[in-house]
């Protein structure tokens, strides 16, 4: 077992947060969040997804935001989603370092979300992850409703490790678990974290949750006790899957960092850093957020 008390956040809110967002958020006030997230010690931010724009508006503006940091040298990593071979060209032009590929245990969603099935977007991948070879770009690979689905139900952890084996088999370097819809309970992550590791050793493996029923940082302990070291989290817990019912915000990252601190973990976060920004959040980005630790 891992004695690490270091922890990654791997902050989402700008694209898992904002992609659910009603209303458009202007690319200027989007720039603003990721240089406050960058400020308060955030290392790894999600800035994007170059996604067919007809299926999320709220990303339309994928190119200006990854044009207006692709030269940034303050040693954070802005990353992007991309679901095929048409939205990896695009980032390679745009100068992204790293990219994430997402992908389901469940069909259900695999088809609503990405229209086509799991094995096809594990096909879709292949190029991605040849482009990413040759350009030098990291891939990080999601694996969504591990817990459960929204259309499906129950989904098997036998689904789970397979596409995590298939991704991390790929080329991905991280394969992040998703509880799409926070469904998931501790006993559950456990099993899932366990039976992943099998075939992803721990260090590869993430734990992205979503607070739907307010099981997150419950969920994010038992990982924390399997030697998970990487969380996904959301600025002031913005966030949902247009694509998942029931998908509410992604965990706070403010008050994951509060329970890693307050447990002896270490992330170099800012906390009253974080504070502040639920505030601009709220106050000057006008979105209406669910609780945080503030
Ligand atoms: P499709 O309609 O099957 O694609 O969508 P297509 O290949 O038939 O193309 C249709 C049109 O989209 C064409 O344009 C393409 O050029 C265009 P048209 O000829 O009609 O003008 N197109 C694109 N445009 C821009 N960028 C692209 C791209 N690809 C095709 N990359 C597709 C398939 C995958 C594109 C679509 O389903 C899609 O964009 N889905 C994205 C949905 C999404 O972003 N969901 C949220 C992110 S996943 C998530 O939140 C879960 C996660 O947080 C983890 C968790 O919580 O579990 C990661
Ligand atoms: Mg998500």
């Amino acid at each position: 077992m891992t004695q690490n008390t270091h922890i990654k956040i791997y902050e989402v809110g700008p694209r898992d947060g904002l992609q659910n967002e009603k209303q458009i958020i202007p690319t200027d006030q989007k720039l603003a969040l990721i240089a406050k997230l960058a400020e308060a010690g955030l290392k790894y931010i999600e800035a994007t997804s170059f996604v067919s724009p007809k299926w999320v508006p709220q990303m339309a503006d994928h190119n200006d935001i990854m044009h207006a940091l692709r030269n940034k040298d303050d040693g954070v990593t802005y990353a992007a989603l991309v679901p095929n071979d048409k939205g990896m060209t695009n980032a390679v032009h745009c100068g992204v370092k790293e990219v994430a590929v997402f992908a389901a245990a469940s069909e259900g969603f695999s088809r609503k979300n990405i229209n086509c099935t799991i094995a096809e977007s594990i096909a879709r991948f292949e190029p991605v992850l040849q482009t990413a070879k040759a350009e030098q770009i990291a891939v990080r690979g999601y694996v969504s409703c591990v817990a459960g689905c929204p259309y499906d139900g129950d989904v098997p952890v036998e689904s789970v490790v397979s596409v995590s084996k298939q991704l991390y088999k790929m080329g991905c370097y991280e394969i992040s678990l998703g509880d799409t819809i926070g469904i998931g309970r501790p006993a559950q992550i456990t099993d899932i974290i366990t039976a992943v590791s099998d075939y992803v050793p721990l260090e590869h493996i993430a734990l992205h949750c979503h607070d739907t029923h307010g099981r997150a940082l419950d969920n994010i302990k038992a990982a924390l006790a399997c030697g998970v070291r990487v969380f996904d989290s959301a600025a002031g817990g913005l966030g949902g899957c247009p694509y998942a019912e029931g998908a509410s915000g992604n965990v706070a990252t403010d008050a994951v960092v509060k329970m890693l601190h307050e447990s002896g973990y270490e992330t170099s976060i800012d906390l009253d850093k974080l504070h502040a920004i639920t505030n601009f959040i709220r106050n000057k980005m006008n979105i209406e957020q669910r609780e945080t630790c503030t």
